[in-house]
């Protein structure tokens, strides 16, 4: 496709064709009630998917109450929580996007402060709003950092039901008809707590050696596949990397990949960072600073990758795809900063454009107003 730009090219994952590459990553909203969904997260993704992406996930979504991270952080740890989650598929199906749900489990960050209140452990003011902590949950007694609560380790049993939970969820998710799963194992909650020499001091077969810390995350995967259709797609989000010499390494992540891949995992999306607490990496980050872990995952697992972080512009996004080093391009606050991002990129992309992408209750008003109408312009602009 000589004159497609590579992000618009559309990309057939399993059974189904995203439009184009542009994902928006998973946000947390921090505005469900008791784990279900609203009419917020319905206008959030909504717009998201009105603004062109072809892939739209859903924010990490809990699959045990105590898995969330926040109060506010959705769930479909139960059959109730289906209908809303049913809604927001609906709304992306009909206008063009694929929808996709993060699952996951906080781990030991279970029990967050909403960001707007510290976002640090939640302490006595917090339970004063009525958000009371709980004992979150964890590979070792470690806390994340100094003044969390330490987690409680999990048991063997514990960590079978655990899987069981995720397979479920994910049941619930094919229920809802989500079109891909994508399981987090990253940004220090469960998965990723036990994957990091950090957090996983276990002397069990979950713990000690890499074999051991991906044994979760390998058993999470293979229970996920099990419950979600072989027709669509199993997305994994790692951090590539902890930082530092001691913890989760690079080469870590491509053994990982080379072993999710062999159990059905189509696309490894490639965060860092995380596992000591909610700033962890120091210094200020420079655009597309995940990209180079895209490529070797990409490269050293022959797999697709999901390339995320400082990603803003249209030509950014454009040369990552062009050099290979990502399948699939996830942008996360450029598109709160503008939901229709995929729309403008086309036009930035591909002159001539034009809106006829756009919804057309928008587009035909806005190329009418091109024809027809001049701009103000500041004198000296
Ligand atoms: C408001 C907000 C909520 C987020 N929630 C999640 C989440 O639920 N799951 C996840 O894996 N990453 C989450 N992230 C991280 C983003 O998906 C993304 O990886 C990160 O913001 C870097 O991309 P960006 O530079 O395009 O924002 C969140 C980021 C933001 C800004």
């Amino acid at each position: 496709m000589p004159d497609i730009p590579h992000l618009f090219r559309p990309l057939t994952l399993r059974s189904i064709t995203s439009r184009n590459r542009i994902v928006i990553s998973p946000m947390c909203q921090y505005s469900a009630h008791e784990g279900y969904v609203n009419d917020w997260h319905l206008v959030n993704l909504g717009r998201f998917a009105t603004g062109g992406a072809g892939i739209v996930f859903t924010e990490a979504t809990a699959v045990q109450k105590a898995g969330r991270i926040t109060h506010g952080c959705p769930g479909l740890w139960e059959d109730g929580q289906i209908a809303g989650h049913a809604r927001l598929v609906r709304f992306a199906l009909d206008n063009g996007a694929l929808p996709g749900v993060q699952l996951g489990h906080a781990g030991r960050k279970g029990g967050m402060q909403r960001p707007w209140f510290g976002n640090g452990p939640l302490g006595v003011d917090d339970a004063a709003r009525g958000d009371s902590g709980w004992t979150p949950l964890g590979p070792s007694p470690i806390p994340v950092a100094d003044g969390w609560p330490e987690p409680h380790a999990l048991s063997k049993g514990e960590i079978a039901a655990l899987v069981d939970d995720y397979a479920a969820a994910a049941g619930r998710a094919r229920e809802a008809g989500y079109r891909i799963v994508e399981l987090h194992g990253a940004h220090g909650y469960l998965i990723h707590s036990f994957l990091s020499p950090l957090s996983n001091r276990r002397e069990d077969g979950y713990g000690g050696d890499l074999k051991g810390r991906m044994r979760l995350a390998l058993e999470a995967a293979e229970a996920v596949r099990g419950a979600w259709p072989d027709e669509l797609p199993l997305f994994f989000r790692t951090s590539a990397v902890d930082g530092g010499a001691d913890g989760w390494q690079l080469d870590d992540t491509v053994v990982l990949a080379r072993a999710l891949k062999g159990l059905g995992v189509d696309v490894m999306d490639c965060s860092s960072g995380g596992i000591a607490g909610p700033a962890t990496a120091g210094g200020r980050r420079q655009p597309g600073f995940q990209v180079p872990y895209a490529a070797k995952v990409r490269e050293g697992a022959g797999m697709m990758t999901q390339a995320v972080g400082l990603i803003t512009h249209p030509a950014q996004a454009e040369a990552i795809l062009a050099e290979g080093q990502a399948d699939l391009i996830a942008i996360a606050r450029e598109a709160l900063a503008n939901p229709n991002w995929a729309l403008h990129a086309e036009q930035a992309l591909m002159p001539g454009a034009g809106y006829a992408s756009w919804p057309e209750q928008s587009g035909w008003w806005l190329a009418m107003r091109e024809k027809t109408s001049d701009f103000y312009q500041p004198e000296g602009g």
